[in-house]
């Protein structure tokens, strides 16, 4: 086919780095390899219509629309993304496109809408890509969605499939690249296939230091080959927690993975703190209760203040009634929402 027009739509999760990237080599490569839940609750859903132009054209013809109304402030952010993936799909300048997009989750919730974002996009440009292509085996289509959205935003690439994503290339792990993000390959004891995600929103405001700036700022840390080097032995290490279930090994690294991220932006030049002082009330309360209760429940946090609370299902009622209970009073309006791992972006 040469000219198409219609529309798709594709529904992607949002997802909770256990192995955390920070820090990244150009282009929108990380300079560590990452592991992360895909969640299931916490996603964007996004529409693209198109239809094509008289002829090509010099810019990008594209508008966006966020929950039914036009969103010009989303537009530079979009219009980088096409620039970004030009090179990668030849009928961009040929169409004009609508975009749009709504979240699962609240707006101002704190939580990063850029990975499902990126991703939900990236898989709607892929199956364009595809009906002019009816050739493109599902292999190339994933591996291709995924290299494309981590052109948007480098943990995007990781929303594709799930339950568990693995990126950056890792020597232990055969098929791992730095290129886009593959579905871990290791055998997952099925106590991760369900595990819990809670996420307490303890500040809904915009952070103060972006994503893009931290990543920067690894570039002349005193740490950083370290750091680099201790992801990559995590990365490792996991593969016999995974495989055993072992959730005492699991709570140990990522609540160290999450710490370590916070360290790195404390120990920057200029330095930041994304906790606030709600975030290590909450810490605190879950090793009171951990030490109380012998479950399981542990925390990871990502470039915010927001705490993520992981735990297997089967500790579900338990872990629920100590939120009621203990944490709700740390979030903001007592908000928080439930999540778990998720299969990764659908077509609708
Ligand atoms: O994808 P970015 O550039 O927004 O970076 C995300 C970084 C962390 O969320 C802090 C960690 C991660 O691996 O998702």
């Amino acid at each position: 086919k040469t000219s198409i027009e219609g529309s798709v739509t594709w529904k992607a999760p949002s997802n909770i780095a256990l192995v955390k990237y920070w820090g990244k080599k150009p282009v929108q490569l990380p300079a560590n390899t990452s592991i992360s839940f895909t969640l299931d609750a916490c996603a964007t859903t996004t529409t693209l219509y198109y239809k094509p132009l008289e002829k090509r054209s010099k810019e990008f013809e594209f508008k966006v629309m966020f929950e039914g109304e036009r969103k010009k402030s989303f537009e530079p952010k979009i219009k980088k993304f096409f620039e970004n993936v030009d090179g990668y799909f030849l009928f961009l300048k040929e169409y004009e496109f609508t975009i749009e997009t709504s979240n699962s989750f609240p707006h101002s919730s704190g939580i990063a809408s850029s990975a499902s974002g990126m991703s939900a996009l990236s898989l709607c440009l892929m199956s364009m890509e595809k009906e002019l292509q009816p050739d493109m085996t599902d292999d190339f289509f994933r591996r291709k969605a995924s290299f494309i959205a981590r052109l948007g935003s480098g943990s995007a690439c990781r929303s594709i499939e799930g339950p568990m994503m693995l990126w950056g290339e890792n020597e232990d792990i055969k098929g791992s690249t730095p290129e886009y993000a593959i579905n871990y390959p290791h055998k997952l004891d099925d106590v991760f296939k369900t595990f819990q995600d809670t996420i307490l929103l303890v500040d809904k405001g915009e952070k103060e230091v972006s994503s893009t700036v931290g990543h920067d700022l690894m570039h002349y840390h005193p740490f950083a080959k370290k750091r680099f080097k201790q992801a990559e032995k995590n990365i490792a290490a996991l593969k016999s927690i995974l495989k055993k279930g072992d959730l005492k090994g699991f709570i140990r690294l990522v609540e160290s993975e999450a710490l370590t991220l916070h360290a790195m932006m404390m120990t920057s030049l200029p330095y930041f703190i994304l906790m606030k002082p709600n975030t290590l009330s909450i810490i605190n309360k879950i090793w009171e209760f951990r030490a109380a209760t012998k479950l399981h429940l542990c925390f990871t946090l990502d470039a915010g203040a927001n705490v993520h609370l992981l735990y297997p299902e089967n500790e579900k009622e338990q872990v629920l009634e100590f939120i009621k209970s203990e944490l709700v009073q740390y979030c903001e309006n007592q908000h928080y929402i439930c999540d778990q791992v998720g299969k990764g972006a659908v077509k609708l």
